[in-house]
C-alpha cells in the first residue's frame, strides 16, 4: 500500500503579487486537493470518477493562457521554455487519464503524486520568475 502523503494546502510562501494569478493558483491548489481526497475515498474502486481531474485539467489550461497573456510580449527571455512547460504538461496530463481512470490504485496515486509535484513545484519555482520579472520591470 503507498503511504499517503498529507494533502495540499495553500503556501503564503507561493504568492507572486498578482492577484489574478494568485486566485488561479489558490483555486488550483483546492482543485488537486479535493482530487487527493477523492483518489483516497475510491482507492478500492476499479475505475474513479474522472470529473474532477477532467475540471482540473480544463482549469489549468485557462489559468496557462491567462497566466501567459500576463507574461507574453513583455521582454521576458524565460518565455517560450515557460510556455512549452505547460503544454508538455497538459499533453502528459491529457495522455495519462486512462491509466487514472482505469489504474491500479497505486497507479492513481502516483499519477497524482506526478501531478501534485508538478504543480507545486511550477508555482513554487517556475512561476516565480515570471513574477519577479515583471514586479522588477513595475510591469504589474
Ligand atoms: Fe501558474
Ligand atoms: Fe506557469
Amino acid at each position: 500500500m503507498t503511504a499517503y502523503e498529507p494533502t495540499i494546502t495553500w503556501n503564503p510562501d507561493w504568492e507572486l503579487g498578482i492577484e489574478e494569478i494568485d486566485d488561479q493558483h489558490r483555486r488550483l491548489v483546492r482543485m488537486i486537493a479535493a482530487l487527493q481526497v477523492q483518489v483516497r475515498k475510491q482507492a478500492t474502486a476499479l475505475t474513479v470518477d474522472s470529473r474532477l481531474i477532467h475540471e482540473l485539467l480544463e482549469y489549468a489550461l485557462t489559468h496557462f493562457k491567462d497566466e501567459e497573456g500576463i507574461f507574453r510580449g513583455k521582454g521576458w527571455e524565460g518565455e517560450a521554455a515557460h510556455m512549452l512547460e505547460h503544454q508538455n504538461f497538459m499533453v502528459k496530463a491529457r495522455g495519462e487519464m486512462i491509466r487514472f481512470q482505469t489504474g491500479s490504485p497505486d497507479t492513481r496515486e502516483a499519477l497524482l503524486g506526478w501531478l501534485v509535484g508538478w504543480l507545486k513545484n511550477h508555482i513554487a519555482f517556475a512561476d516565480r520568475e515570471h513574477g519577479a520579472y515583471l514586479h522588477g520591470k513595475g510591469l504589474v
